[in-house]
């Protein structure tokens, strides 16, 4: 490869790591840019899972899906591979058969002898490795390979790391939010249950002291209603918590008996409709589709002051979507406000499962929530 060449590799591979590609596909340019800008035959990077026992991925180029299925799994680190792993140092050879450490090699591995790996590292920290074999043309790999081979190691473990940082935010912010729901309903249980019960308690002390049968009737006729509506509260929690509808009959029947709940609660008319075939959905997608449209009839009766929401669920290639309109009064979905969380957690939710969110909504002209969900 001539200079020229060599150089717009070398760019390319940096513009792979800062660009929005998932880490496999900018892994696997990165090996096959260090396999032809260093004539060999074939290249793999191994990343090692944070527990720094076991191969998490594993890339390869120049070897076929067939032969890499035929060669069987991937190493797991007894040989050379090994040696890499835990010394995170560089290590040349020119007969990688020869070197007593080699071992393990599966029957149908394809030979190689000259040997070039690198360790994936940035800040002291080890991520795996990459390494060549097979130089073409040549006995053996040289310093500039060497030097090559190091700079598109040290990209790699950005991008290994950057994934990592990327996936532990989400991981962290959807904690966060479940945190936040759960102090919502820890509050309720004790400002509301809690003081409905004292209020009971009180209630039966005035039963027991009761000068007459009449009053003690009375007394307990109030705290019958005041039990009455302390139930429909726990009962209400309990299917916020967990509604087990969802569970029992599906995502549908849980929809519309959320509908039914929000329309006696409220003046607001709901309607759920679903056209999502029989099979039911992965429990993971059930949940967030439940919760999103718990969160959006939620704001359609606290913010919206809407008279009609209407719900539509449907099912197309590979995709649920799911619609939620209503006809109140709008806000500005740009404009930066202080607070509310169920929008975020909405959008958390959606981009834990790779899925879309739009919300289209003006002062005035109602809200539409459309959601879209890739079926795995
Ligand atoms: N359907 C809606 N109609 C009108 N305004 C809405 C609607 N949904 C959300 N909003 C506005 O967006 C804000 C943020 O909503 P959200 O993130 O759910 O937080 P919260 O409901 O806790 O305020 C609300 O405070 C409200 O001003
Ligand atoms: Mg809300």
């Amino acid at each position: 490869m001539d200079r020229d060449n060599r150089r717009r590799a070398l760019v390319d591979a940096g513009i792979a790591i800062t660009s929005e590609l998932s880490l496999d596909v900018i892994l696997q340019k990165l090996v096959t840019i260090a396999a032809e800008l260093t004539d060999a035959r074939y290249a793999a990077l191994g990343v090692i899972d944070r527990a720094g026992t076991e191969l998490e991925r594993f890339v390869t180029h120049g070897v076929t899906d067939a032969e890499r299925k035929a060669i069987g799994e991937p190493p797991r680190g007894r040989g050379i591979l090994g040696v890499l792993i835990h010394d995170a140092r560089v290590l040349r050879l020119d007969d990688l058969t020869r070197d007593p450490r080699s071992v393990g090699f599966p029957a149908n591995h394809p030979p190689m002898r000259s040997f070039l790996g690198v360790p994936v590292m940035t800040r002291g920290v080890a991520f795996g490795n990459l390494y060549l074999a097979e130089k073409q043309g040549a006995d053996a790999f040289t310093e500039e390979d060497e030097e090559i081979v190091t700079l598109l190691a040290a990209q790699a473990a950005v991008a290994i790391e950057n994934a990592r940082r990327v996936e532990r935010d989400a991981l962290r912010r959807a904690v966060l939010a479940q945190e936040v729901e759960r102090r919502r309903l820890a509050r309720e249980l004790h400002d509301e249950t809690g003081q409905a019960l004292t209020s009971i308690l009180l209630g039966l002390a005035v039963v027991e002291r009761a000068e007459s049968l009449g009053d003690a009737r009375a007394a307990a006729a109030d705290l019958r209603e005041l039990v009455v509506s302390t139930l429909q509260d726990v009962r209400r929690l309990a299917v916020e918590l967990r509604p087990s509808a969802l569970d029992d009959f599906g995502l549908v029947p849980a929809l519309r008996r959320l509908g039914q709940t929000v329309r006696e609660g409220s003046r607001l008319d709901v309607q759920v409709e679903a056209r999502l075939g029989d099979e039911r959905l992965e429990p993971e997608l059930e949940t967030a589709v439940y919760r999103i449209v718990q969160e959006a009839l939620t704001n359609a009766v606290k913010h919206a002051d809407a008279h009609h929401v209407s719900v539509v669920l449907t099912r197309k290639n590979e995709m649920v979507s799911v619609v939620i309109e209503d006809d109140g009064r709008g806000f500005e979905p740009a404009a930066p406000r202080g607070g509310g969380l169920g929008l975020l957690g909405m959008r958390e939710r959606v981009e834990l499962l790779d899925g879309t969110l739009s919300v289209e909504s003006a002062p005035g002209a109602g809200t539409t929530l459309l959601l879209g969900l890739p079926i795995r």
